[in-house]
């Protein structure tokens, strides 16, 4: 009677560190969703709009779920260093020239990833700062 109290109590207490661990991501999450939305605002939103739906052929759109979950590892420095390729968003191809964002901090992109990759239908959560630290080691 008193090992299955004590089982119990155990479980209980682990459940809710792991709970409260969820948490305090979720609460991460949010923040940095918030404050990605007005760095987007700001720095991005003219040339994708408000809606991620783009410019016309001169800037695509962020609605390409597929696009940004494969290119996940390449946004910290697609959003660095601008670009200037050619990529292709839902079948349509873009040729124009994004601007970089030297002035970023590492946070700042982190939290715009975030809010990018859980907006305009894409749904992939927390990203962190130290991994855009890692990212931007692999920039071509
Ligand atoms: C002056 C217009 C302009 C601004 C401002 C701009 N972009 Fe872009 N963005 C582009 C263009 C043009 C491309 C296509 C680049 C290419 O063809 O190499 C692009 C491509 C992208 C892509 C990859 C393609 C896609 O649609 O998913 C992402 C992600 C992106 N931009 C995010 C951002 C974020 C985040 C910001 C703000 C920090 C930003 N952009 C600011 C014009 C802009």
């Amino acid at each position: 009677m008193r090992k299955t109290l004590l089982t119990t109590l155990t479980l209980a207490v682990i459940a809710s560190i792991i709970y409260s661990c969820q948490n305090a991501d979720e609460l991460k999450q949010q923040m940095y969703y918030t404050n990605g939305r007005d760095l987007y605002i700001k720095h991005c939103q003219n040339c994708h709009g408000a809606n991620g739906e783009g410019l016309g052929k001169l800037a695509p759109p962020l609605t390409d779920t597929l696009f940004l979950k494969q290119n996940k590892q390449k946004l910290a420095c697609l959003i660095k260093n601008g670009s200037d390729t050619t990529v292709t968003i839902h079948n349509q191809t873009y040729e124009g020239k994004m601007p970089d964002n030297p002035q970023l901090f590492n946070i700042d992109i982190a939290q715009l990833i975030v809010y990018i990759t859980n907006t305009y239908g894409n749904k992939q959560g927390i990203y962190k700062p130290e991994q855009v630290t890692e990212d931007l080691k692999n920039c071509r």
